[in-house]
């Protein structure tokens, strides 16, 4: 064809499906040093974090307690790259102007708190109105997709937790990889983030089966080396996809 440019160099970007977001990889802080969090903010994001997972845990939703606002926005006043916070929390839509002020660039409820499909778009609009960047929305392992299908055009990410949230250093629950490979069939194309357990041997299961945002704590944060970690994990993310 005569408009076709003959070139040998690789174009992924308009070879690449669309669906086919780059990997992000995104350290969860939760496994990092709190008494030096600045510090391993530049370290992380010098080993090539993509964004900086935030896990906020109010006592109640999870039994567990981590940080507010303040906090939020002192690590965004340390980060470079994107805030993906992951709200574990009974009332999100009370925080969640807080939480878009301190910085937040992805800000994610879970659906467990949400009594119905409207109460689900209510609360999408809410967080809508705080001007986040991003809007996702997070099923615990055991919580099924059907709750979720009619707001899929309206959300930039969607978590599905390989672990009940609350701690990290948790086992990978592999029975959650169907949800993510439904997700695809059902045509949707933003953020699909696993969460939870993710190491060399759980990440590619993740990646194979359609997730593009993997989020790791101990697996990242425990390593010797953080950025041959990081690096490795989205050469077996690339791999697993077939990109
Ligand atoms: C669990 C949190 C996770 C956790 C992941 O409640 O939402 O983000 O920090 O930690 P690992 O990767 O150690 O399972
Ligand atoms: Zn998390």
């Amino acid at each position: 064809m005569s408009g076709t440019p003959l070139t040998t160099e690789k174009q992924p970007e308009q070879q690449a499906p669309p669906q086919a977001l780059p990997v992000t990889i995104a350290p969860s802080l939760l496994s990092c040093d709190f008494a030096r969090i600045g510090e391993e903010v530049a370290g992380i994001e010098a080993a090539g974090a993509d964004w900086l997972h935030v896990d906020v845990m109010d006592g109640h939703f999870v039994p567990n307690l981590t940080i507010g606002p303040p906090v939020v926005k002192a690590i965004h006043g340390a980060a470079r790259v994107p805030l993906d916070v992951h709200l574990m929390i009974s009332e999100p839509v009370r925080y969640a102007a807080d939480y878009a002020r301190a910085g937040a660039h992805v800000l994610t409820f879970h659906l467990e708190t949400t009594p119905s499909p409207a109460a689900v778009a209510e609360a999408i609009a809410a967080f809508r109105e705080t001007g986040v960047p991003k809007v996702g929305v997070a099923l615990n392992p055991d919580t099924p997709l059907d709750g979720l299908e009619g707001a899929l055009g309206d959300l930039d990410l969607v978590l599905v937790m390989s672990v009940f949230p609350g701690f990290g250093g948790q086992s990978f629950i592999a029975d959650v990889l169907p949800k993510v490979r439904r997700l695809r069939e059902l045509g949707y194309r933003g953020h699909v983030e696993m969460d939870g357990g993710l190491n060399a041997e759980t990440l590619p299961l993740c990646a194979e089966a359609g997730a593009d945002c993997l989020v790791a704590g101990s697996a990242i944060f425990g390593a010797e080396d953080r950025p041959g970690t990081i690096r490795e994990f989205r050469r077996l993310a690339q791999a697993a996809r077939g990109a």
